[in-house]
Order: structure tokens, then sequence, then C-alpha cells
């Protein structure tokens, strides 16, 4: 299949550029800026797009293309397509000069194409671009051609038709460029000429042939199912793979929201029959284990291993009935990876990811058949293969659970008050027909007692944290700015109903630089 590669410079908008190229039809991945150029070659790509990033190309230790980057691309005759920083560094390399500018440019501005060319076809001689940059081009190498300026930037966009290589200073793969998809369009369809093959339905033919040849006719496979959309849509996609020799295993382990571990039940052992689901209650094993710990990185870690280890005593227990246990099947998508740092450089490890923690003597397979998806693509694989819509709509939940909503020690009280509140939240959020607005909503046990008044009482309680957060992939995110009635509805909701908690508070943080869980 035809595709673009995306190397990673470090910029926020890294994803999104993947994510657009993949909507508009070609397979595209990210590499790091530094890729190993025997492995870039290896991937055939059709082209090759150098993100946007936080350096300058001039700074000590600013990421820098590979050496004989650019044989490999004129030997190759690969099309190249810089942003921002990659704009930068394609001069930076081919012997152009960057400056530094007194004036950033920040926002919307308008873009005046000079000249008509591929990248820019189908635009008018005007158009609205979003801009985000200190430096900028002051002279081409020789052999490429201004395309566009702005007031500020003189050389906003240049390109080679010939060597096939291009830049724009501003972003076209974000919203505030509106004609930035048929910027991006052009480049794949007119330079790079890749064929627009990557479709779902494609993808999970491939994908379910190519389970089962991994698997074989005899092995079998256990799956850690939390009724998420990342481990249901792993669930169901394996059972289309090899029916029921597929063990899912439902751990309760304590940190669940309310009714949860019920629902999951129902959809898939009554309602999608699947033959071999497991469910363990583990959840004094893991209440136990938390007792008294309060880091964050600490929790995880035990709720990641103490999960692997009631697997592993389940997948003993089943392997007496049926030996061919071979596989862990894992619910990972792609941006997990990138969140622990696994593919980006750029990107600085924030948080242990649950799935990733994995103890060293593992003695099954691991088996990751979302890995190379972004959430969207896993909903709209989960509808495809008959998921119920509200579960393919469920707003993530991490693989710790309410421990990391839970601040400080865990205890099941708390986790009980925070049970109840969550479900008063969820409930009113969905009734205003909000939820599906949101990338998430939550509730946080702050371990912090404040006074109140109820009735003619006096109340020395905790204080619930309500979090909303509107997001594309988590990445980012901004918090979210819901109607003033429907949260005086939940506040009021929560503090007469939940015993424990006698104040409210709305989270108006954004992320970077906070993060959507608060652990
Ligand atoms: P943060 O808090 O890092 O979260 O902004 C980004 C997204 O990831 C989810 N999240 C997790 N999911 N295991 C998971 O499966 C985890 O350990 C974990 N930690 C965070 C979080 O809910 C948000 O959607």
């Amino acid at each position: 299949m035809d595709r673009i590669i995306v190397l990673d410079f470090g910029g926020q908008y890294c994803h999104l550029i993947a994510r657009r190229i993949r909507d508009l039809g070609v397979y595209s991945e990210i590499l790091p800026f530094d890729v190993d150029l025997d492995k870039l070659k290896a991937t055939r790509p059709k082209g090759i797009i150098l993100s946007g990033g936080p350096s300058s190309v001039y700074e000590a230790r600013s990421p820098q293309l590979p050496d004989g980057f650019f044989n490999l691309i004129f030997e190759e005759k690969i099309p190249v397509l810089g942003i921002c920083y990659g704009h930068h560094q394609i001069i930076h390399v081919l012997g152009g000069q960057i400056e530094a500018h007194d004036s950033k440019e920040y926002g919307k501005t308008e873009l005046y194409i000079i000249e008509p060319n591929l990248l820019l076809d189908s635009l008018e001689e005007r158009e609205i671009v979003w801009m985000s940059h200190g430096d900028q081009v002051k002279f081409l190498p020789e052999g490429f051609q201004l395309l566009a300026k702005t007031d500020t930037c003189p050389i906003a966009a240049y390109g080679s038709e010939n060597k096939k290589v291009y830049g724009v200073q501003f972003h076209p793969e974000v919203v505030h460029t509106p004609k930035g998809n048929q910027i991006l369009d052009n480049f794949i369809e007119k330079i790079a000429r890749a064929k627009k093959e990557w479709k779902l339905e494609d993808w999970i033919e491939h994908s379910i042939e190519g389970i089962r040849k991994e698997i074989g006719p005899e092995n079998r496979v256990i799956l850690g199912l939390s009724g998420g959309v990342d481990s249901s849509v792993t669930a169901i996609l394996l059972h289309e793979a090899i029916g029921d020799r597929l063990h899912s295993i439902f751990v309760n382990n304590g940190l669940l929201r309310k009714y949860e571990d019920k629902e999951v039940q129902q959809i898939f052992e009554e309602k999608l029959k699947f033959k071999n689901f497991h469910y363990i209650n583990a959840e004094d094993m893991f209440l136990e284990r938390l007792k008294n710990v309060g880091d964050p990185e600490e929790k995880r870690k035990i709720i990641g291993h103490t999960f692997i280890e009631v697997f592993e005593k389940k997948t003993i227990e089943l392997d007496k009935d049926f030996p061919n246990i071979k596989y862990l099947a894992q619910g990972t998508i792609y941006p997990d990876r990138v969140e622990t740092a696994a593919t980006s450089k750029a990107a600085a490890k924030i948080k242990s990811h649950h799935n990733l923690t994995l103890p060293n003597d593992m003695t099954l397979e691991i088996i990751e058949p979302l890995k190379d998806l972004y959430k969207d693509e896993v909903r709209k694989i989960g509808l495809k293969l008959g998921l119920d819509k509200e579960l393919i709509e469920r707003h993530p939940f991490p693989g710790p659970g309410l421990a990391v909503r839970c601040l400080g020690t865990v205890e099941k009280e708390r986790l009980d008050i925070l049970r109840d509140a969550d479900h008063i939240l969820i409930e009113e959020i969905r009734k205003a027909g909000v939820y599906n607005d949101l990338w998430q909503i939550l509730c946080v046990f702050l371990p912090v007692k404040s006074v109140g008044i109820m009735g003619d009482y006096r109340t020395y309680e905790n204080i619930c944290a309500i979090r909303a957060v509107k997001s594309l992939d988590a990445m980012t995110a901004n918090f979210a700015k819901l109607d003033w009635d429907l949260l005086e509805k939940i506040s009021t909701r929560i503090i007469n109903e939940v015993k424990g908690f006698n104040r409210v508070v709305y989270d108006i943080s954004n992320k970077p630089p906070s993060t959507i869980e608060y652990e």
C-alpha cells in the first residue's frame, strides 16, 4: 500500500498531519527525524512530510535530518513537503538561509499566492492560513521558486517542481487553515501521486487475516477486556479472527465505574455470545496492594503488575484445559505508544502507560492489533464490526481506573464516593446531550477537607473536582466551556446526593501544561 511518512521534529501537530493524510485516504506513519536512512527507504514512501517543531535550525542540539537524506530523496525521486520547522530544515540543508525574525507571527494570516503551482493548486490568490513561527526563510537555494508570501513573511511557501521538494511556513494540517486539506491533498495526489488505498474496510479484512496467520490454527489468545473502546474493539476483531479461541478476561479491580462490571459482562457474554468470557473479582487484592500508596507512578506500577499477575494466574488455570494459550492481546493504540516516548524522540516521557508496564519475565507473546490506529479509526472499526454506538462513543477511561482520579491513597470508601459522583455527572451530561461533544468528562476525588453547611449542620468533607475537556487525540486538550446552569445542576446533585463531598470545583486548565487525568 502506498504510504506517506511524516518525520517528527517534535511539533505538537505531528500526529495531526498523519491523521489528515489518512483521512484523505493514504496510509501515513510517523518516524523520528533522525530515522536510519535504510529503514526509511525500506518503507518505500511515496512522499515524506517534515513536521514542524519548537527548535531553531541553528540552535545547538536542534533536531537535524540524517546525513545523506537528500541524496536518498533525489536518487529515489521521493517528493518532500516541509512544514514550519521542516520548511526551515530543507533550506538549511540545501544551502539557503534562515533568519530569526523580530516579529514572531502567530495566528491567522493572509497568504498571497505569487506563482501558480501544484502544491497550492485550486486555491484563490489570497487565502487565510495559520502561522506559528519565529524564524523564517531569508534566501532560497538554487533551483527553488518563491510560491507565496504574507505581509511579514516574504517566503511563506517555496517549491521546485523538478526536485519535487516544497515547503510552507504555515500549518496546512490545522483547521484554522481553511484550505489546508486541499494543500495536503495536492501534495499526496498531484506531487507524490500516492494511491488512496487506506480504507478501514480493507484494514479490517487484512487485519483479521493477519491475526489468523499469526496465531495459527491451534493457538489461543487471552485478552484483558476492560470494556473500554480499545479493548472492546480488539476483542471483537480477535473474535472475528479466531472465534472462541479468544479468552477474554475481565478483571474487576475495584477501580471501575458504577455498574461497569455488570454492563461489560452483559454486552460480551450475553449479547455478543463470547463463550470464553472470564469474570474475575480481584477487588480485594488490588485494594490491599494499593493500601497506603500515594505516589501516582507507584500506583500505576502496582496496578499494571497486579493485572498481569491475575492474567497469568488465570492463564495457568486455563492452561489445564486449553494448553495452547500463547498470546496476550492488548488494545494499545498509536498515540499510547507515543505518549510513552516509544516513537517520538522529541516527546518527553510524561506518564508510564499502564498498558506497557509489563514485568520483564512475561511468558506470553504480545499481540496488539490496533497499534497503528488512531482513536477515531478504532471507533469506526468498532462500529463496522457491530459494537453498540454507546460503547463505541464512550469516553476513554484509563487502565488504572479510578485510582488515578482518587488523589492520595486509594481507599474503598473514597472510591465509592467517587463512583457515585461520577455516575451523576455522566447521567446529567448525557441528559443534556453534550456527552459526545466532549473528549472526556470525569470526577476527581481531592482529599482536602473544607467546611460547608447542610440544613442546619456544619459539614467538613472532601472536594470533588470536575474535569471536562475537548480534544482531537488527547495529545492536547482544552477545558470545555460547559453551560453554567448544567454545572450548577451537577454540583447541586453531587453535594445533595453523595455523602462525602460538600464542595464541587470546575477545572479550567488546558493540556499542556496540565494533563487530562490528575495523576
Ligand atoms: P493524560 O492524563 O496523560 O491522558 O493527559 C491522556 C489520555 O490517556 C488516558 N490515560 C490512560 N489510558 N492507561 C490508559 O489506558 C493509562 O494509564 C492512562 N493514563 C491516561 C486519559 O484518560 C486520556 O484520555
